[in-house]
């Protein structure tokens, strides 16, 4: 599959039809989450692997994971109502086999080659990356992540620390509908840090 179809796809995902701001929810656009499951693709890190998608949303990395072959699929996610968008996609997409999580990240196990994670920005809860790097880093081969942009050092040393070995870091710029009460227009542009981690450690088992 062409990347530009893998895009278009997952452009006509449903998103979050209730969306709640305290959990930080808004989705990864088509284009940024095609482009990071090619890279994934490219690297041998989907196909016919095991994958989750931590704070799975509607879906946009599990339904595109699943597309590019993984052999198998957890979407963990807290919010019930993201649950339903969800499984309203993988209903459309024929992505009926995606084992779903509903319950926080903290409470997911399991073992997987491959973690995808566009972690809350920690705007309405401070440090709210840190269970997700944590999870990604116990049960992860290796770990594909949005975060902060302006948390870059503290999140790649805390990979780091973890025993993550950092092989890709990037950057991206995508609107985010508002979070914080002082914004006034309704979306508002937000740098994220791109990183592939590798899992070359065992500090935390
Ligand atoms: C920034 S959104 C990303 C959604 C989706 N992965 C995407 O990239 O489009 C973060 C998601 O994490 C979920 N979330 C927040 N805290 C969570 C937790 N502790 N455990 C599981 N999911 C959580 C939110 O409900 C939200 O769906």
């Amino acid at each position: 599959m062409k990347k530009k179809k893998l895009e278009i796809m997952l452009q006509s995902l449903s998103g979050f039809t209730r969306p709640k701001a305290h959990l930080e929810q808004y989705t990864t656009p088509a284009n940024i989450a095609a482009d990071i499951l090619f890279l994934a693709y490219n690297l041998g890190d989907l196909e016919g692997k095991s994958v989750a998608d931590l704070g799975s949303g509607p879906g946009v990395f599990s339904i595109g994971a699943c597309i590019l072959g993984a052999s198998e699929v957890h979407a963990v996610e807290i919010d019930g109502d993201a649950i339903m968008d969800l499984r309203e996609n993988m209903r459309r997409t024929g992505c009926e086999s995606i084992r779903v999580f509903n319950g926080p990240v903290e409470r997911f196990s399991g073992k997987v080659d491959t973690v995808f994670q566009n972690v809350p920005f920690g705007a309405q809860r401070r440090h709210a990356d840190v269970p997700f790097m944590e999870k990604a880093m116990e049960i992860g081969r290796v770990i594909y992540a949005l975060h902060n942009a302006s948390t870059r050092e503290f999140v790649i040393g805390r990979y780091e620390e973890m025993g993550g070995r950092i092989t890709h870091a990037g950057e991206y710029e995508f609107q985010i509908p508002k979070i914080y009460e002082f914004h006034r227009k309704e979306r508002v542009w937000r740098k994220f840090l791109f990183l592939r981690v590798e899992n070359q450690g065992d500090k935390l088992k």
